[in-house]
């Protein structure tokens, strides 16, 4: 979703606003914008609807001089497409310039006052409100005119705000909305993302909700809304700049595909206890005692994440013997869950910045719930605001479909089977035998990868058909239906997930010659029932390419192609079976000359609702 880079220092800033920019633009977005303060504070203001790369030859040759600036990505959300729309916004005088995440809700009946009060508005964003707000309180001090500008918002916001008549700063704000800044030598960097920065400094301070930082070139403080002066901790980034570049990878999207053994690896790195048929999670100590008492979990999330709650669902009802349910966050947030004292409430997500998540979170919170994040970006809101947390150490996920960061989910899920497990029933051999296979599971997910060249001939065999079934049972229900999200979102092809059983009640209708189906039958509990889901659809001359148990002759058979996946324990399977999918849906996507990391359409983490 929308991008914000800001930079304060003694180097020209407009350097560094575009790579910074570049880096982030895998959010997706369709316009975007600078605003430079240069000599005699004159402010040079670029912004376009369109690619950033298009316009990149011209706005090296325009290369804005001055050491403070602020750019921006947009993602459509109030106001179409258009140049006006897009960031910076400024107020009647040109004076205030700033860029905007998030979503101000009350921007209609501020317009409208402003409008009466003499304001000139000349866009439809709601962004733009912001900026005549600060105008109105601006009286020579920016952060002063910000802060009792806000105090009249309602919404959620990641701003950076720059004024010509305050030049020697920039003003953060957060509502809801993520935003860092990054402590370099002599120079601070504005950033919705680390990807933006980590080239130039990885000391970096996450500002919280309600808080007001002001950097300067020499020094920053920070306060609340109401100027009392708030005290933050300088956190690490861990990761580097090669794991937010491509390499040698023609896609973001194969590089972390291929990455996906290692992500297992990494999730599970230092977490096994095999003697012992326990698991350690580092992030749950503090909760131990408060996880023996729980007798129910409610899992949340949305898209990619919550099918990885839902295999976390059969995970933990099967080995832990609690009763479990999935909810999309987007849907648990209104309605009216019936939860007590020994519920706790889960959330997957990736970015840890999903707004229907959080909004469930914050739910959640009010209601006393205990509540625990599995989370891959460290140091987003979604780990600091629950009460306890894993982190899957997936790297920095950088393509906008999702890959490689569900199989930390995947794996993290499955730890936390054993680790809740072995705290009630589950007997040593038991935690003994997930455990050890958990070790094993980063090389059967290398070999898993081995069968790419033949994925990718199966791909130009069926990728001028246009509609998909995905169907799998069990453990690989919710795999089917990440196989046909995986497949929509970038190749664009109908593609539907259903549990096996479903067909009959509905859905095999719609079989024939021309609607395939991806059939995930391991050898496991419902293979048997599996086959008789593939032989239903044969019998209707649907083409069925299966996804089998290494030596299972027998699906050749029935079904027209078979990928082979290796042979390893039924709750673990999803960590293999998926690894196929999304290949497929890979090599689909660019057979059809798509832009695979960037969908249509698409934003990666969804900061608003
Ligand atoms: C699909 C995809 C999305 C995300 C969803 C949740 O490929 O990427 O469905 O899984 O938007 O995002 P996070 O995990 O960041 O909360």
């Amino acid at each position: 979703m929308c991008g914000i880079v800001g930079y304060i220092g003694k180097k020209p800033a407009f350097p560094f606003l575009l790579s910074g920019l570049k880096r982030i633009l895998y959010r997706g977005y369709d316009s975007f914008g600078f605003g430079v303060i240069g000599k005699e504070n004159k402010l040079n203001c670029f912004k376009r609807p369109g690619k950033l790369d298009e316009w990149e030859q011209k706005l090296l040759e325009m290369n804005f001089e001055g050491n403070i600036g602020i750019a921006h990505t947009r993602w459509a959300t109030t106001g179409t497409v258009t140049e006006a729309n897009s960031h910076p916004h400024w107020d009647c005088h040109r004076n205030i310039f700033l860029v905007h995440n998030g979503i101000i809700e009350n921007y209609k009946e501020l317009k409208e006052k402003l409008e009466k009060e003499g304001h000139k508005f000349h866009s439809e964003c709601d962004t733009e409100v912001l900026a005549h707000l600060i105008e109105k309180f601006f009286k020579g001090n920016l952060e002063t005119a910000v802060r009792n500008a806000l105090k009249f918002v309602r919404g959620t916001y990641g701003l950076a705000i720059i004024a010509r008549n305050d030049p020697e700063k920039i003003v953060v704000a957060r509502n809801s909305s993520p935003i860092l800044i990054g402590i370099g030598e002599n120079e601070y960097i504005v950033a919705s993302d680390a990807a933006a920065i980590v080239d130039r400094t990885k000391k970096v301070i996450y500002l919280d909700d309600g808080e007001v930082a002001v950097l300067t070139p020499s020094r920053f403080f920070i306060t609340d809304i109401n100027q009392n002066q708030i005290e933050k901790n300088i956190k690490e980034i861990d990761w580097d700049l090669e794991e937010v570049q491509k390499g040698d990878y023609s896609h973001f999207m194969i590089k972390e595909i291929i990455e996906e053994p290692e992500t297992i690896e990494n999730a599970v790195r230092g977490r096994l206890m095999i003697e012992e048929g326990r698991v350690k999670l580092g992030g749950l100590d503090g909760i131990q005692e408060k996880l023996r008492k729980i007798n129910r979990i409610i899992l949340v999330a949305c898209g990619t994440a919550g099918y990885a709650a839902r295999v976390g669902e059969y995970m933990l009802e099967e080995y832990v013997g609690i009763p479990t349910e999935v909810d999309i966050a987007s849907e648990f947030r209104y309605r009216k869950p019936v939860v007590d004292k020994n519920t706790a409430a889960i959330f997957v997500s990736q970015s840890g910045e999903t707004a229907d998540t959080l909004a469930a979170l914050k739910e959640m919170k009010e209601k006393g719930i205990l509540t625990i994040g599995i989370t891959n970006v460290v140091g987003s809101t979604q780990s600091r605001e629950t009460d306890a947390g894993v982190y899957t150490r997936s790297g920095p996920e950088i393509a906008v479909a999702s890959t490689k960061a569900f199989l930390g989910q995947l794996a993290i899920l499955s730890m936390l089977a054993v680790y809740l497990g072995r705290q009630r029933e589950m007997a040593l051999v038991m935690g003994k035998r997930i455990v050890s296979e958990l070790t094993k599971l980063p090389e059967l997910a290398k070999e898993t990868l081995k069968s790419a060249p033949e994925i990718e001939k199966l791909a130009k065999k069926y990728k001028n058909f246009k509609n998909f079934w995905f169907i799998g049972r069990k453990y690989n229900f919710p795999i089917a239906l990440e196989g046909a999200l995986k497949l929509k979102e970038i190749s664009y092809l109908h593609a539907e997930g259903v549990a096996g059983g479903e067909l009959k009640h509905g859905p095999i209708a719609l079989i024939d010659e021309n609607f395939p189906t991806v059939a995930i039958c391991p050898l496991d509990s419902v293979y048997e029932k599996m086959i008789s889901n593939i032989q239903e659809i044969k019998a209707r001359e649907g083409k069925v390419i299966a996804v089998a148990t290494q030596g299972d002759k027998d699906i050749k058979k029935i079904a027209d192609d078979v990928i082979y996946i290796p042979k390893t324990l039924e709750m673990l399977t999803p960590m293999l079976s998926v690894i196929p999918l999304h290949l497929f849906a890979y090599y689909i996507a660019v057979l059809l000359g798509h832009d695979v990391d960037k969908p249509r359409n698409l934003a990666k983490s969804c900061t608003v609702e």
